[in-house]
């Protein structure tokens, strides 16, 4: 029994180190030691946006090499992989914010924080118009804030491609306000079926939610509602429970085109089995408050028109220019050619402007806009500064010490020329920084019924996963990129929730 002995003490140990572990994260969140000072003489960084890129950046950057500014109107971070599961209220929406002020006041040296908007940016006088859109307003709602080097981070935009009744009937799937009213409106609609002397046909439009965009938005959120009424609302509601359809609107042959086919197939006959109806080749033309008119591409190249009366509808048709990148854009005329995003060459440098970089979705550098792009964008950016200003420090030893070779008398030669020679040498080491490389860790997404896909980089090749395993590695993936401890536990202790006691179907 010695080894089975062992391994229990190798356990026991295991948990009570974790344990350890996780109290000291936490008391190190609560208890920050004071942080170093910003100093006029060091060089200003402003960051925009409080993102996955522009976040990114900031937990890796060491901020006592500069005065570091950041700016958003959010003033937190937004984990969005989990925020289709907050519009069922799987996961609570406060799980997945990190404040950014927590942030902030971790890092050793003081960053500062303005919530608001970068309405524009002067790229001669290297200074952003900042203003405030809060609800609340005090005596100055709009300023300058001048940097020596900037990093727009600002995300994306819904794009509605200018199709008509979009932005007025439809809810959108990107911040956290979009969440909350769509968890509202689904229950919504429920009660309002279930209202006396209701009629059939209305029943069924209320019960009819409507998806447009087959990428990983629109599946994820029609497989989070297909649960939300198979586990929670059927019971509860069972009167109605049979007339709920979920329909998704694709204008592609397939949904989630950037996965393998086989994992498309896979998810299509999910879909299938889920009863969630995906019409493909259907290109959404105009939304009304009560129906969406689309296009229909059939076999033969002949076009049908077909109506959708909803009682939601989400709108997840990708991404579009923010109008402070777009008014940027104009102002830089090597950007003239671009169209989708700043162009950055491959250190991540807007093409055409001095000391301005950019990140995430709003930035064009040859990948999808995704988590993961901006994530190592961001990291790299940090380690692009940090051994800017550790090159700076280490030529300005260099000078001091050849100053006092020359001219200091009594100066131990060999040893000063020594510690030359290594700072020269740490330099080199330092300023060979390579451009920025993303490394592709996979795609996955859940698609409902405890079921997810995964085309994850194995090796040199791609390893194809569907399936319950799946939807554990994609918890547990998830888990491990959020980005505190604090919100790992409420992520848990919401699954953990959601599976005992059912979702919470209350409308606030
Ligand atoms: P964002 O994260 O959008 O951040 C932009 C920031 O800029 C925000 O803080 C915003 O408030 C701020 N901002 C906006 N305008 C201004 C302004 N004028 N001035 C200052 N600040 C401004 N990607 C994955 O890789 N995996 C996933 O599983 C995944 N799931 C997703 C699920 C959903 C529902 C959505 C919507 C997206 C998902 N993505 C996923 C994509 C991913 O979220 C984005 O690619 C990523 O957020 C881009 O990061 P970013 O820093 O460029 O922008
Ligand atoms: P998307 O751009 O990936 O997909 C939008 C879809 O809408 C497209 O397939 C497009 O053909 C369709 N569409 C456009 N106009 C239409 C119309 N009028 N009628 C019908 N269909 C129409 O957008 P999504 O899903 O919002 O994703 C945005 C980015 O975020 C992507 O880069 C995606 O990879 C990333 N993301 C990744 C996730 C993951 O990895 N799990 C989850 C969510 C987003």
């Amino acid at each position: 029994f010695r080894p089975l002995r062992w391994t229990f003490r190798f356990i026991y140990l295991s948990v009570l180190g974790s344990i350890a572990y996780i109290g000291y994260e936490i008391y190190q969140d609560h208890n920050p030691p004071p942080q170093v000072p910003q100093d006029p003489s060091k060089k200003t960084i402003v960051i925009l946006g409080t993102g996955w890129g522009s976040v990114s950046l900031l937990k890796k950057l060491d901020t006592e090499n500069y005065n570091v500014i950041v700016i958003s109107p959010r003033n937190y971070f937004l984990f969005t992989p989990l925020l289709p599961s907050c519009t069922t209220g799987q996961i609570e929406h406060r799980s997945i914010m990190e404040p950014i002020r927590t942030i902030c006041r971790s890092k050793k040296g003081a960053v500062t924080f303005y919530e608001a908007e970068a309405s524009s940016v002067d790229v001669e006088k290297k200074v952003v118009k900042i203003h405030d859109n809060s609800d609340i307003r005090g005596a100055t709602i709009e300023t300058e804030v001048a940097y020596d080097m900037l990093v727009v981070g600002v995300g994306a935009e819904n794009a509605t491609f200018g199709i008509p009744g979009v932005r007025e009937n439809s809810c959108f799937l990107k911040e956290i306000g979009d969440a909350q009213q769509i968890r509202k409106k689904i229950m919504d609609c429920v009660e309002t079926a279930a209202f006396k002397d209701q009629p059939a046909s209305e029943i069924d439009r209320l019960l009819h939610m409507v998806v447009v965009g087959g990428g990983p938005t629109g599946v994820e959120f029609a497989g989070e509602l297909r649960d939300f009424f198979e586990d929670d609302i059927r019971k509860l509601v069972p009167e109605i429970a049979d007339r709920f359809r979920v329909t998704l609107i694709e204008a592609l042959p397939n949904v989630l085109p950037m996965f393998s086919k086989q994992l498309i197939e896979y998810t299509e006959s999910t879909f299938k089995e889920e009863e969630i109806a995906i019409h493909t080749k259907t290109m959404v033309k105009k939304v009304t408050d009560k129906a969406v008119e689309a296009e229909v591409s059939k076999a033969d190249g002949t076009k049908e028109r077909v109506i959708f009366p909803y009682g939601l509808l989400v709108w997840a048709t990708g991404n579009t220019l923010r109008p402070l990148v777009r008014d940027m854009m104009a102002s830089i005329p090597a950007q003239k050619d671009s169209r989708r995003g700043l162009a950055v060459n491959e250190y991540l440098v807007v093409q055409g402007a001095r000391d301005i970089w950019a990140v995430g979705d709003c930035a064009v550098a040859g990948y999808a806009p995704t988590a993961q792009v901006a994530s190592q964008e961001g990291n790299f950016l940090a380690r692009l500064f940090n051994n800017m200003a550790r090159t700076q420090e280490l030529e300005d030893r260099i000078q001091s010490l050849s100053s006092n070779l020359n001219l200091k008398p009594g100066v131990d030669v060999p040893a000063v020329s020594k510690e030359i020679e290594d700072a020269e040498r740490q330099l080199r080491r330092v300023k060979d920084i390579k451009p920025f490389h993303y490394t592709h860790q996979g795609s996955l997404a859940y698609i409902g019924s405890e079921k997810a896909v995964a085309d994850v980089a194995w090796f040199n090749g791609n390893f194809a996963s569907g399936g319950t395993m799946t939807y554990f590695f994609w918890r547990s993936a998830y888990l491990s990129m959020v980005f505190s401890t604090r919100n790992r536990l409420l992520v848990i202790n919401d699954w953990v929730k959601s599976k005992v006691f059912g979702r919470d179907i209350s409308r606030e």
